[in-house]
Order: structure tokens, then sequence, then C-alpha cells
């Protein structure tokens, strides 16, 4: 699919993932096997294919989580293959908002606390970034449980926490991993419209894995994996081209 340079967010070229390369004598899982995608600025992509497809996988090499076997992944036209750790985490910390299917909240941190500190390790003064973190979670409606830890929450709210988490710097870009995954219908709905409102309000950049076929159906962009590869890349038809 040909998409407008100049527009472009986040270029993806040949990616590979290999776990326990068979070449190092390993069990040689390819997770992700050579993906090209290019997502604009103020794309809403879904993600979506079976379990073990890779989508996790491929996520996480969009975010700088992972590094890529080979290939490479472009965020706003650095290759982030070129990043040193640190360059990376700046790079995470203030351009990626990452939801993860596992939610990834620090247990030792309250709600707020969690939120707060992708802004506290970028300098943001506690009491500044905890207003943040506040207004954040105010969003997903889980501002009543910001002094909670983790383990004091259900799966939902911390879902929720880890969302806000991943909203509270601005970033350019979301990617989230299954976010709606514990969430009742209401909150799931109340989730995907807060999403749109960042595409449509906020020009940011939101790409997320869904098992949900609601959810689906409901993005404008679809991109299907299938044994690491994309399967189908499809705009719905009346959707805005960006
Ligand atoms: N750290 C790892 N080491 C070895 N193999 C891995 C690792 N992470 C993922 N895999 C394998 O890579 C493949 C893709 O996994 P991935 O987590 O990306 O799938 P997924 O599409 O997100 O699945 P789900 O829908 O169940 O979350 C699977 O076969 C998985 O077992
Ligand atoms: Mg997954």
């Amino acid at each position: 699919m040909e998409r407008r340079v100049d527009v472009v967010i986040l270029q993806v070229e040949h990616v590979r993932k290999a776990f326990a390369p068979a070449e190092a004598g390993g069990t040689g899982v390819t997770a992700v096997d050579g993906v090209d995608l290019a997502v604009e600025r103020s794309e809403f992509v879904a993600i979506t294919g079976s379990s073990g497809s890779g989508k996790s996988t491929l996520l996480h090499l969009l975010g700088g989580i992972t590094r890529p076997t080979s290939g490479s992944v472009r965020l706003e036209g650095v290759d982030l293959a070129t990043l040193g750790d640190e360059a990376l985490a700046v790079v995470r910390r203030r351009r990626i908002g990452f939801v993860f299917q596992r939610y990834n909240l620090l247990p030792e941190l309250s709600l707020v606390e969690n939120v707060a500190l992708p802004l506290v390790l970028d300098g943001m003064r506690n009491a500044a970034a905890e207003e943040r973190a506040r207004d954040a979670l105010a969003r997903v409606g889980m501002d009543h449980r910001a002094g909670h830890r983790p383990d004091a929450l259900s799966g939902g709210e911390q879902q929720r926490g880890a969302i806000a988490r991943a909203l509270v710097a601005g970033p350019a870009i979301v990617l989230a991993d299954e976010p709606t995954g514990a969430l009742d219908s209401a909150n799931s709905r109340r989730v995907i419209e807060l999403f749109r409102e960042l595409v449509e309000r906020e020009a940011q950049t939101v790409v997320l894995v869904t098992h949900d076929p609601a959810i689906a159906a409901g993005a404008p962009r679809v991109v299907r994996m299938r044994d690491g590869r994309v399967e189908s890349d499809t705009i719905a038809a009346g959707a805005p081209s960006r």
C-alpha cells in the first residue's frame, strides 16, 4: 500500500524477530517474520490475528521494547536501532505510550505514582507529575483509586491504570496490547472512545492489538497477522485515508 512519506510516523521494513535462533542452537521460533508496515500520523490501526501470530512481539518491536533480529523500525524518521539505550529510553518516555498486555504496573508504587513515573523519570517534580497523572487517571475513570497499590485493584482497574500511564506524557503514538482485554463492555467502549478522541482531536496515532471483532470492525484500518506475517492490511471503505 502506498503511503504519503511526509505524514508517515512509523515505518517498518522487513522486520524479523527470532527467539532462540536455530543458528544459535535454539528452538528457532520466528515470532515476526518479515513485516512491512507504514503508519501515518493520526491513524487508528487495529492489529488482529490468532494467539501466537506475533502481535505482541510486533508491537514490542514498534515501541523499541525489543530490538529486531533484522530489518528496521523508524519512528518520526529515526531508526530506533541507531539509538543507544539511554536515547531509546528518552524516545520511549516522551514519544511512545505503551500499554502492555500484562499491564506491568510496579507493585510497590501507588497507582498515581505508577502513572506519574514516566514524567518523574523525565525530570518533572513529583507534585506536578502527580497532578498530570490524576488528570490521566480521570480520563479512564480511575482517579478515585489513585492511592491504591496495583495488587488492591481489579484486573480491569489495573488495565485502565496502565492506559493512563501510557497517555500521561502526551505521546505522539500510543501502542496498546489488548487494552480492553480485562474490561467490561462499558469500559471497553469508553477506552476506544478515548483513543478515537486522541486521534481526532489531538492528532495522536493509535496502534492497538485486539482479539475483539467489534473493536477491529470499528477501526478505520485493520492489519491481520498470521504466523508472524501480515496476512492482510485493509482500510475500511469510507474511512478517511489518515
Ligand atoms: N520471549 C520469547 N521467547 C521465545 N518465544 C517467544 C517469546 N515471546 C514470544 N514467543 C513466541 O513467539 C510467537 C508469537 O508470540 P506473541 O506473544 O507475539 O503472540 P500474540 O499474537 O501476541 O499472541 P496472544 O494473542 O496470545 O497474545 C509465539 O509462538 C510465542 O510462543
Ligand atoms: Mg499478545
